[in-house]
This record gives C-alpha cells, sequence and structure tokens, in this order.
C-alpha cells in the first residue's frame, strides 16, 4: 500500500462517525487487502496513532498525536489556493529559506513550507527565533501578489490581522497586534511574521510570509515570549490552527484583491487598539524615536507623533 493509500486509511480513520469502522469496508473503500490495511495500521501506531483493533467490529482511533505533516494539515484545510502544495521537514535550518530555494525554482502561489522544529530560525532585523521540535508552528507561505514594491508592506499588516483573526476564532482571550506584525498576550509576544520578497524592477516577484506561532510552552521561550496553550490553558491541535491561519490569509488575500487596503487597515487597526495613544520607543537603523503612536498612513508606515513632529515609521524595532 503506498503512502496515498495510508493516507486514505488516516482520513477514513478520522472522519469515522460510527465508532467501529469495518475491515471489510475499509479495504472495500480503499481497494486493498485486509492484510494491507493491517500492515499500515502498525504504521500509523508507530507514528503515534493510537487505533484500537477489535476482531468483531473493525477499526477506532482512540487518540492522535500532534503532528503537521501534509495529510493532517489537508484533513482541515478548507482553502481554494493557499496550502495546496506542502513541503514538511520533521527539522530544517529555516522554513525561510526553503521557501526562497523553491520560489527561485517556480513554486505556485500558496505553497507551504512547514517544519516541526527549525535549526536556525530567523526573526525580523536580523534577530534569532527559537523553534523547538512539537511546540510550535513554523512555517512560510509563498505568494506572487500582482502589485508594485511600494504596496509590500500591506502584505505584512494582512498577514498579522490574518493571524489575529485565526487566533480569536479558536479562542476567547485578548489579543492585541503590535506594529507591524507581532501578536501579544498578556503583553508578552506569542507571534511573530517575517515578511521577506524579491522584487523585478518596481513590483513584487514573489513574497515569502515566514509565520512563526508559539503553540505550546517550552522551556526555551524567552521571558518576553508566551504560547497560545499558556494563555488559554488548553491544548491546540496544531494541523487545525495551520488550517484556520491559511484560511483567513486567503480571505483577507481576496479582499485585498478585490478592495485595497482599506478593509485590512480597519480590521488592523481594530487589533491594535491597545497600541494607539502609547508612548513607544521606535529603534531604527538611525536612531531612536520616542512619541506616541497615531496611527497608519496608507503605505502601512507607522505615524509617532515626537515632540509635536508628525514621524513616518517603515521598519522598526518598537519597545511599549
Ligand atoms: C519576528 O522577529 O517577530 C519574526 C519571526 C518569524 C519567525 C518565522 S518561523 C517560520 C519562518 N522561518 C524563519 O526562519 N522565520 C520565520
Amino acid at each position: 500500500m503506498s503512502k496515498h493509500l495510508r493516507n486514505q486509511l488516516l482520513r477514513l480513520l478520522l472522519e469515522q462517525q460510527s465508532p467501529y469502522i469495518s475491515g471489510e469496508e475499509i479495504s472495500k473503500q480503499l481497494g486493498c487487502s485486509r492484510a494491507a490495511i493491517w500492515k499500515h495500521v502498525q504504521e500509523l501506531r508507530n507514528q503515534g496513532y493510537e487505533i484500537e483493533a477489535r476482531s468483531r467490529n473493525g477499526y477506532r482511533l482512540i487518540s492522535k498525536p500532534d503532528r503537521i505533516a501534509p495529510e493532517e494539515i489537508n484533513f482541515y484545510l478548507q482553502t481554494e489556493v493557499l496550502g495546496k502544495e506542502i513541503r514538511y521537514y520533521p527539522a530544517i535550518t529555516s522554513t525561510q529559506e526553503s521557501a526562497h530555494q523553491w520560489a527561485l525554482a517556480g513554486a505556485k502561489e500558496g505553497s507551504l513550507v512547514i517544519a516541526d522544529q527549525q535549526t536556525t530560525g530567523r526573526g525580523r532585523l536580523g534577530t534569532s527565533w527559537v523553534s523547538p521540535a512539537g511546540t510550535g508552528i513554523w512555517m512560510s507561505l509563498i505568494l506572487r501578489p500582482n502589485a508594485l514594491l511600494k504596496f509590500a508592506s500591506h502584505f505584512t499588516l494582512l498577514a498579522a490581522v490574518s493571524v489575529f483573526e485565526a487566533i480569536q476564532s479558536l479562542s476567547s482571550y485578548p489579543i492585541h497586534i503590535k506594529w507591524p506584525n507581532d501578536l501579544l498576550i498578556n503583553k508578552k509576544k506569542v507571534c511573530g511574521i517575517l515578511t521577506e520578497l524579491k522584487g523585478e524592477q518596481d513590483r513584487v516577484d514573489y513574497m515569502v510570509i515566514g509565520i512563526g506561532l508559539n503553540v505550546k510552552q517550552n522551556d526555551q521561550l524567552p521571558s518576553h515570549a508566551t504560547s497560545l496553550e499558556e494563555a488559554a490553558g488548553k491544548q491546540y491541535i496544531r494541523a487545525q490552527v495551520i488550517a484556520q491561519i491559511l484560511q483567513r490569509i486567503e480571505l483577507c488575500y481576496m479582499e485585498y484583491v478585490k478592495e485595497g487596503f482599506a478593509p485590512i487597515r480597519k480590521r488592523w487597526e481594530a487589533g491594535a487598539q491597545s497600541f494607539f495613544g502609547r508612548e513607544v520607543q521606535a529603534k531604527t537603523w538611525n536612531g531612536v524615536i520616542k512619541g506616541i503612536a497615531e496611527g497608519l498612513n496608507d503605505d502601512g508606515a507607522l505615524i509617532i507623533r515626537s515632540e509635536g513632529e508628525k514621524r513616518i515609521i517603515y521598519s522598526a524595532d518598537i519597545q511599549m
């Protein structure tokens, strides 16, 4: 039985409504022998699936591991374009690196690189991103928007608002956006987004949106960071969270293509209410600017009122 058939077997077990599905039913649906089913049940068990087998009743899935391989994500995915091609790695240096290589080799819009662990995960402004095995969502999405380079920051904000809304739909605790695209819970960072792109003259050739979301608490998390599970006090199925994020990005992206930046900006501002009107420090390449965060301009840049003057910030590390 091929890997494809094993995935189909897994899908049957995941979708099973009544307690058991008989070996006969599986072999009818998948067109394979009972012996082949048994062999692949054993393989799924080796991957961490707990499957009960009863000679009279058939098979029943009791519990599943928190895996993020494509077959797991596909089970939850309802998108049209995003995540239709996935490259999954148990461990990798950085999903950003791999996504750039794939994009240069012609990856389609919506292709996704995802890893269970990153050994040298990258953060914004030259920082590193701690990405231990099995604890988070480390993924890079390739987009090919028909956009001018000067609008690239719209996509950074679009990604932030999408992840923000995806998390909101899965939980009820307060979450906030900090410009440009950090997500905070209880003033601690739970998600960071790194947008990188390649341009052709004045247009975007492709964009790689790297999302790092801490799902499980782990002792490598820095003190200024938190995880979804710590905030919610419950467990998450990472594959489901990934599917939800892709779904939101797709909706926002379609909205952007149809209606431009205005609706995204409105929703971003709704998520960043606690940020505006506050005293902030922006560490830019040219020095530190202190002032009150006032809003966004049409490019998505941050407006800071500093000593009576309006300063426009395109890239900075913000302290509040
Ligand atoms: C930040 O500094 O806030 C951005 C962090 C982005 C981390 C993600 S994890 C997946 C992707 N691969 C990387 O190496 N970085 C991004």
